[in-house]
């Protein structure tokens, strides 16, 4: 691609449903981030992002002249024109969130779906791992349980529409400067049931297996409670400073030791608040899980009552 797709003004500028390309997104070449599937890029948006229109906050204020991260289909059958339609639909579904990535836009330019998000600084894995280099006892442990408050907030709100977000995990939180943590990536994201408030996957999707619950493992069904245990092994990589979960086991053995009611080791160095909160989430039974609104108020009252020092045990 050149380096710049203003061009799709004349291609039919798809953004948000039919509002009007009075904007473009300038792309440099080098890529933030690459895989199979998509290229991320660096972008400019000139003008103001459609989800002005739709959102009057003055929080999307912000949403204009600002640097974007653009991300780029890699290959596009008709089965990831739909993954990528889905994408967006979940998306735009969900409208706007504090603690959730906005989308400024998105387009079909020389047959590939681009979408324009607002620019993050990093993503809670990196950041993580960048702090396990540090002398523990410095690390800030109210500073985590403010990322989880926050991430526990637009989960609560991803159940209250309805959906499921189905890859919750550290690599998928992006971090905007020192104190704003949001979910991004609704690739996997759908609507449940109404009547059973659960889902049923098809097999064809590729799933982040060591994430996913026992029940999403042995009967691909998925609910608030399934991304509830999958928020539980994010808190297992953010204190555990970037592990990679269930590091000993491969793909095919995780399902036998679940089944036989093992479960990740508990932390010696965190308060125990932390540790009883993580294995709530991997209880077998989905009753006996919290759910996000129930963890909001667990992370609020140790907000609220910890003090500077809430950090790792010696
Ligand atoms: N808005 C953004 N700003 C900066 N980096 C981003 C942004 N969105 C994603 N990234 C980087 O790209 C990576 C992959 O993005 P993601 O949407 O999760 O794609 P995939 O579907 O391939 O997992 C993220 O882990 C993050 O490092
Ligand atoms: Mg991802």
């Amino acid at each position: 691609m050149g380096n710049d797709i203003n061009g799709c003004s004349k291609i039919g500028y798809l953004i948000l449903d039919g509002t009007q390309p009075s904007n473009y997104i300038q792309r440099s070449e080098k890529p933030i981030f690459l895989d199979n599937d998509c290229v991320f890029a660096t972008g400019y948006l000139k003008g103001s992002s459609p989800l002005l229109i739709l959102e009057k906050s003055i929080k999307c204020q912000q949403y204009q002249d600002c640097d974007v991260a653009v991300k780029v289909a890699s290959t596009l059958g008709q089965i990831e024109a739909t993954r990528w339609m889905q994408e967006i639909e979940a998306i735009k579904r969900l409208g706007y969130n504090e603690y959730i990535v906005s989308m400024l836009g998105w387009c079909i330019y020389k047959n590939s779906y681009c979408l324009a998000f607002e620019m993050a600084t990093s993503d809670l894995l990196t950041y993580v791992r960048s702090l396990s280099v540090k002398d523990k006892s410095e690390i800030d442990l109210k500073h985590f349980v403010a990322y989880l408050w926050q991430i526990c907030n637009a989960m609560s709100f991803i159940a209250a529409c309805r959906m499921v977000h189905r890859d919750l995990a550290a690599r998928n939180i992006l971090l905007f400067g020192e104190n704003k943590a949001k979910i991004s990536d609704f690739g996997l994201c759908c609507d449940f049931d109404r009547d059973t408030l659960t889902y049923q996957a098809s097999l064809t999707k590729r799933l982040p297996l060591k994430w996913l619950s026992i029940e999403a493992l042995l009967e691909r069904r998925f609910s608030e409670k399934s991304d509830i245990w999958s928020f539980g092994v994010l808190m297992y990589e953010m204190f555990s400073l970037g592990k990679e979960p269930y590091v000993s086991l491969q793909n095919n053995e995780i399902i036998s030791f679940l089944s036989q009611g093992n479960r990740m080791e508990h932390f010696d160095d965190v308060p125990e608040e932390i540790n009883e909160i993580m294995s709530s989430c991997w209880e077998r039974e989905l009753g006996e899980r919290p759910n996000f609104d129930n963890l909001i108020i667990r992370f609020r009252s140790i907000l609220e009552t910890s003090t500077e020092t809430y950090g790792y045990i010696k």
